[in-house]
């Protein structure tokens, strides 16, 4: 897929600001605080509906707006298709003007960030590895973000339960809530271990089993994983958890693990993790390839502090037809479209 156009309205400091892209490698550079950053964190919200960032979508409004509109020309394998965003009251997506979801308009623009920011995050945290794995998940099968938003449901419904009526309610009460989290929790954990399998085959291939994905679901005992296993686990967790008045056990504790050799991604050097970071990237960008037949759309925010020239003519040269969009300070020759953002 290639985004050929990107407009930008009322969005951080952007506002009227178009742009035509290339199908190659495109560079937007400029200084410090011309807006780099935001033309890549408005393409990701066109794919995901948020923000790469922790910010909370209104602060994403440009202060002397009162909503932004976004708009992507994306040619994809189906053909072009036009996707907007627009907040104003609330979020509303279109694909070529009807209303839409995310899990249609994933099928048409995927965009794969990566950063210094997201490698740090996913370095430091679980939690943040785990909400990455689920997106390479969610870029396979569109199906997938239905399965985690069913289970987020639910799994929030119980925790209102836990929290708000404490000592009154017993096990029983908790079964229903526990019979729904097993049944789409066993999905989500079967998704993941099929992924973490094809992931290793893919990485095996490339880099001849250097790099593994480790996957540890939060479920006990040395049975193997099923739904009932982990509805038993549930149930056996209900008395610990009205006491401590939350959920303690499912999915939404899942470990991933990077592992270089045998030994854990974090013992080794920070450039060595951006380059075994860089290396999962391009496992999980061949296998997209093969599953749907086209590339994502792979967004580097300010790339040259995640890698060096090597590791960057290595990824481009790998990947010669995949659409790229990168950001620097700095222009360089090596990207065919270079696009200068000058400060207001
Ligand atoms: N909601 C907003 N409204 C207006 N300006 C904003 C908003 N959010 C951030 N900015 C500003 O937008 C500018 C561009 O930020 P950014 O895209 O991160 O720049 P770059 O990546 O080029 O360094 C910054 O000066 C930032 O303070
Ligand atoms: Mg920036």
């Amino acid at each position: 897929m290639v985004v050929k156009k990107l407009e930008i309205n009322g969005f951080r400091n952007l506002n009227g600001f178009a742009v035509e892209l290339a199908a190659a490698k495109n560079l937007i550079f400029g200084a410090n605080g011309s807006g780099k950053t935001s033309v890549i964190e408005a393409l990701y919200f066109l794919g995901f509906g948020k923000s790469f960032l922790p910010v909370q979508r209104r602060e994403l409004v440009r202060f002397d707006s009162s909503g932004f509109f976004l708009s992507a020309e994306v040619i994809d394998k189906s053909g072009e298709n036009t996707i907007t965003a627009c907040l104003e009251r609330g979020l509303a997506l279109k694909l070529n003007e009807e209303r839409s979801f995310l899990t249609q308009v994933v099928r048409h623009l995927y965009p794969l960030f990566f950063s210094h920011f997201l490698y740090s995050q996913v370095i430091d945290g679980a939690p943040h590895l785990r909400r990455l794995i689920d997106r390479f998940i969610y870029g396979l099968s569109s199906l997938y973000l239905h399965d985690v938003l069913r289970y987020n449901q639910a799994l929030r419904q119980k925790n209102y339960l836990l929290k708000n009526l404490g000592r009154t309610i017993n096990n029983s009460e908790l079964r229903g809530w526990n019979t729904l989290l097993a049944e789409t929790g066993s999905k989500l954990v079967k998704k993941r271990m099929a992924f973490t399998n094809q992931l290793n085959g893919a990485l095996g291939e490339m880099f001849s089993d250097v790099l593994c994905l480790r996957y540890h679901p939060a479920v006990s005992g040395d049975q193997p994983f099923s739904e009932a296993a982990l509805l038993e686990d549930l149930d056996r967790a209900g008395t610990a958890e009205i006491r401590s008045r939350r959920s303690l056990i499912g999915p939404q504790r899942d470990r991933f693990e990077v592992a270089v050799n045998g030994r854990k991604l974090q013992l080794f050097s920070s450039g060595e993790k951006k380059k075994y970071l860089l290396m999962l990237y391009m496992a999980y960008i061949d296998l997209f390839r093969r599953a749907r037949g086209e590339y994502p759309v792979l967004l580097l925010d300010d790339y040259d502090a995640v890698m060096d020239e090597r590791n960057l003519e290595f990824v481009l040269d790998h990947f010669p037809a995949m659409q790229v969009i990168a950001t620097s300070v700095a222009a360089n020759e090596r990207f065919e479209r270079r696009i200068e953002l000058k400060k207001e």
